[in-house]
């Protein structure tokens, strides 16, 4: 798993470098980022010795002698693909303030706010300014939105007063990252199964039938279960991107290819997410030759495709089945129709022609229906972080689908029990 760590510019950076080498004999692959007062303190040098890796120091890296490039100005959005858990040690007052405020002004504040991962903050400053109202509102807004909080320690400051401030111990810090990436392994033990893509429906061998599909929320969704722990299989139509890491890739082309490789999959799988956009018709006969061109008009005959989603959630026998509705108008109803028609546990639903939502675009607009009633309406967020949203949901109707389980069979277990007296 990848951390970064974030080093702001505090007396007790020099302590990060230890940290470094604990987070590498924990397993993890260590990025350090840097900010622009953290140098003063401790060289970039130390850190990529002890990690291997090049420190990142600046949000646009070659900006000082004119050579910033595209490839460093978008570096923190790949970094932030990439990082499991962002955890900054030491953290400053003025970090914390903008972290708390939304600055993206360097590589650091605006990678915090790139990425989906899980964040920890380790403080350390003087004690004035760790007891600051100014630091302690900005400490709650971090915690409200889920930053977890290594509190400083009491002791002698390196500014020569005493009380809390002092950066916690390594092992403390070492703790909470161990249980904060447990929490977010809450996958574990899952094998999930999820179709991507559009599929291709040929006409003839040079044209065919397809859809806009990308393929970026499916690959999004296997990119995080994967992170979350999941054993994750993606079926995916033709797209331009690369298989997650973590993930077993499985190319179809057609959505009877695709119909063939999630039945072949699917007794296996405890969870499938369906993010396809599978062909709803396919050509009735595909000629063997290119069509010629000619001057009558000719008539293409369509047949319908199975609905892959609609056969595997009849039986499901305990599985978890999500759909997603591509939509176009009346959004909740159509999707309700769905979840029901399809015998979906939930149902995702976009409507595809919203700005900034739908077919090929990183963002989307979704609304997570779902057996229970409740409706979870998102607003405009990044594919990664709908994502995210969509395995939070299927984590809470999964604990309550086991709870269910876990009542009915002690049920049944009473009643034997009692009809045996
Ligand atoms: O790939 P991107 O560019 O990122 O775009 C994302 C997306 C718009 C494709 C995605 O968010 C989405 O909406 N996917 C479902 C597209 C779709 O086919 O929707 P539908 O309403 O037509 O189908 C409903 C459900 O049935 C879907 O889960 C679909 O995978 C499934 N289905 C449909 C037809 C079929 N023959 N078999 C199926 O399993």
């Amino acid at each position: 798993m990848r951390i970064t760590l974030g080093v702001t510019g505090g007396v007790a950076a020099y302590k990060a470098a230890e940290l470094v080498r604990r987070l590498q004999q924990d397993n993890f692959t260590v990025q350090v980022v840097m900010t622009r007062s953290a140098r003063e303190f401790i060289t970039p040098l130390t850190f990529a010795a002890l990690s291997g890796q090049k420190v990142i120091t600046d949000l646009f890296s070659g900006a000082e002698n004119g050579e910033a490039n595209l490839e460093s100005a978008i570096e923190h959005i790949a970094v932030a693909q990439r990082t499991d858990l962002l955890l900054v040690a030491p953290a400053t007052a003025d970090i914390l303030a903008k972290f708390a405020r939304g600055i993206a002004d360097d590589f650091l504040t605006t990678l915090y706010l790139a990425s989906t991962a899980p964040v920890i903050v380790a403080p350390a400053m003087n004690v004035n300014m760790w007891n600051h109202a100014a630091t302690q509102e900005n400490i709650r807004l971090l915690r409200d939105r889920g930053v977890t909080v290594v509190t400083p320690d009491e002791g002698y400051l390196a500014c020569g007063m005493i009380g809390p401030g002092r950066l916690a111990g390594q092992e403390e810090i070492l703790a909470a990252v161990r249980s904060v990436l447990h929490a977010h392994r809450d996958l574990q033990g899952e094998t999930v199964l999820i179709t991507a893509g559009p599929t291709c429906e040929d006409i003839d061998p040079v044209r065919y039938i397809t859809n806009r599909s990308s393929g970026k929320m499916g690959y999004a969704v296997a990119e995080a279960a994967a992170r979350r722990g999941a054993k994750v299989t993606l079926v995916s139509g033709p797209t331009a991107l690369e298989t997650p890491a973590g993930v077993t890739g499985i190319d179809v082309r057609t959505a009877a290819e695709m119909h063939a490789a999630v039945l072949a999959r699917f007794a296996q799988s405890s969870i499938v997410i369906m993010a396809a956009a599978v062909a709803d018709y396919r050509p009735a006969v595909s000629a063997g030759k290119k069509m010629k061109r000619g001057k009558e008009p000719i008539a293409l005959q369509l047949e319908s495709t199975t609905d892959i989603l609609a056969e595997v959630a009849r039986d499901k026998r305990g599985r978890l089945v999500v759909g997603f509705a591509a939509e176009t108008d009346n959004v909740a109803e159509n999707a309700r129709k769905k979840l029901s028609a399809k015998n979906a546990d939930l149902i995702v639903a976009n409507d595809v022609t919203a700005e900034g939502a739908g077919f090929d675009v990183d963002t989307n607009i979704v609304t997570i229906f779902s057996r229970d009633g409740r409706d979870v309406a998102l607003p405009k967020m990044t594919k990664a972080e709908v994502a995210q949203r969509i395995l939070d949901e299927i984590v809470r109707v999964r604990a309550a689908q086991q709870k269910n389980a876990g009542e009915l069979a002690e049920a049944f277990n009473a009643a034997i029990k009692e009809s045996s007296h």
